[in-house]
């Protein structure tokens, strides 16, 4: 692939073996300076699909000068991601020293330390949107040596209301750069985004997009909302417990709420039963946020209680177990939330609770497991068009369904679930028209 030798260095470094699908056909092509399209399943080595051909890009540019900008930009939804793919980022640069640095620019900590960094040249920035667009209106960078731009979690930063800061940068860049879109869900409103930013992509889809990957085993079990807290401390206390009486370790956990307040609560919920846990949210201010992070990826905590701000692009080894104590509104959020186990080749588990409210999003998971029991990729039309007919079939479906509780779905079960053929729409080859939407307040940049 004639990657540069300090590259392969440290690839030698990371233990790589093989190339995962979406590297070993997404970085010849990004080798090649074409646009990219990728779309590959929850912990499959995108970050390193866009990585290693950014910081070869780097390498063969001419050097920065004084007040030059950055040669690459990633952008990517929230601060505990972007500070991921910076470390991942500086990971496969060691050898290459002050050739290719790399700078963090987020949002929840002061301007100047990032200011001092970007005023003095950086070859990659990886940043979220709104801090980045910051530091260019008040001139502290620019866009003028940009000619390898990453945008990874696209769908989710379009979702959370971040297309005007994308539209920023990619309208601003230099005429002659390269565009590279990740994601493990591609609704239709990144195909609109590619369409105007992206020149003739190529686009790299590994398996069915927008799919839950089949290395975890999905657990459904219906709870009423009153009960939810009592079976999550009896779900967690079992694997203590088992722990305790030489059974397997207790996995790192990472229960997902819907709400900050309520990520509190149960948090703090555990902590009285004897389980310690920490919350993770956008309300709390960024030393938190990073403490409560480092906490679990060491294993100090192993009970982690976060709303969507943990659900995209996190990877924290030894995450064998995913609870959904309040399943999400969307699928694709599902899809997200359950990859952050069972990465990289490994398994693990996902339980979900669900009662009536969720019913319309049970289906297609059960759906969905009935596919991937039968082996087959199945794709749900994705985007906030769909999710608008979405929600008027969710109506439909609760208004003539008279849900029983079916108790616990396991994936080896998943074959004898049927879902209404009028469902069937929802499994697209090609998803349905895109829209617009709103930010997730749950998220902050
Ligand atoms: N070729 C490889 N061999 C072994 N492990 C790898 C390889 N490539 C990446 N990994 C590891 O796989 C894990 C997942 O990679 P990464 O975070 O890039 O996944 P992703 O596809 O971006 O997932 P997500 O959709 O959740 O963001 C990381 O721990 C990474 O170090
Ligand atoms: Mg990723």
């Amino acid at each position: 692939m004639n990657l540069h030798a300090n590259i392969v260095a440290d690839i030698q470094h990371h233990k790589y073996e093989t190339p995962t699908p979406i590297q070993s056909q997404g970085l010849p092509i990004a080798l090649s300076g074409r646009d990219i399209l990728g779309c590959a399943e929850t912990g499959s080595g995108k970050t390193a699909s866009f990585a290693i051909p950014m910081i070869q890009h780097c390498l063969y540019q001419p050097p920065l000068r004084g007040g030059d900008g950055p040669m690459a930009l990633v952008l990517a939804p929230t601060r505990e991601l972007a500070q991921q793919i910076e470390r991942e980022v500086r990971a496969f640069s060691r050898t290459c020293g002050r050739s290719v640095r790399a700078s963090i620019v987020v949002g929840g900590v002061p301007m100047h330390e990032q200011r001092h960094d970007l005023r003095n040249g950086v070859e990659i920035v990886v940043a979220t949107p709104g801090r980045f667009i910051d530091h260019l209106q008040q001139g502290n960078t620019n866009l003028a040596r940009v000619s390898y731009v990453v945008l990874d979690e696209a769908d989710r930063m379009l979702d959370m209301g971040f297309e005007p800061q994308i539209k920023e940068v990619m309208n601003n860049l230099p005429t002659k750069h390269q565009t590279l879109l990740f994601s493990a869900t591609m609704p239709k409103e990144i195909e609109e985004l590619a369409r105007a930013y992206l020149n003739k992509p190529v686009t790299v889809k590994i398996g069915a997009v927008s799919t839950p990957t089949a290395n975890v085993s999905q657990r459904l079990e219906h709870a009423p909302e009153g009960q939810k807290l009592d079976l999550l401390v009896a779900l967690i206390s079992d694997e203590v417990a088992a722990e305790g009486t030489g059974g397997p370790p207790m996995p790192l956990t990472i229960v997902f709420v819907e709400r900050k307040t309520k990520c509190d609560e149960v948090a703090a919920a555990l902590r009285e039963e004897g389980i310690p846990a920490n919350a993770l949210h956008g309300g709390l201010n960024q030393n938190e946020r990073e403490a409560a992070l480092r906490d679990f990826a060491r294993g100090d905590i192993k009970v982690l209680v976060a709303t969507d701000v943990a659900s995209r692009g996190l990877d924290i080894k030894g995450i064998g177990h995913v609870i959904n104590m309040d399943l999400p509104k969307t699928f694709e959020d599902y899809v997200h939330r359950i990859g952050r186990t069972g990465r990289a080749g490994t398994k693990g588990r996902a339980t979900s609770l669900w009662n009536d409210r969720d019913s319309y999003l049970v289906a297609q998971i059960k759906q969905a497991l009935s596919e991937l029991e039968k082996g087959n990729g199945f794709v749900f039309a994705t985007g906030k068009e769909a999710r608008k007919e979405e929600r008027q079939l969710a109506r439909e479906f609760k208004s003539q369904l008279k849900m029983t509780s079916q108790g616990m779905l396991q994936t080896g079960t998943a074959g004898a679930v049927k879902v209404d053929d009028k469902y069937a729409h929802m499994a697209a080859a090609t998803p349905a028209t895109a829209g617009t939407g709103v930010a997730d307040a749950a998220w902050d940049d």
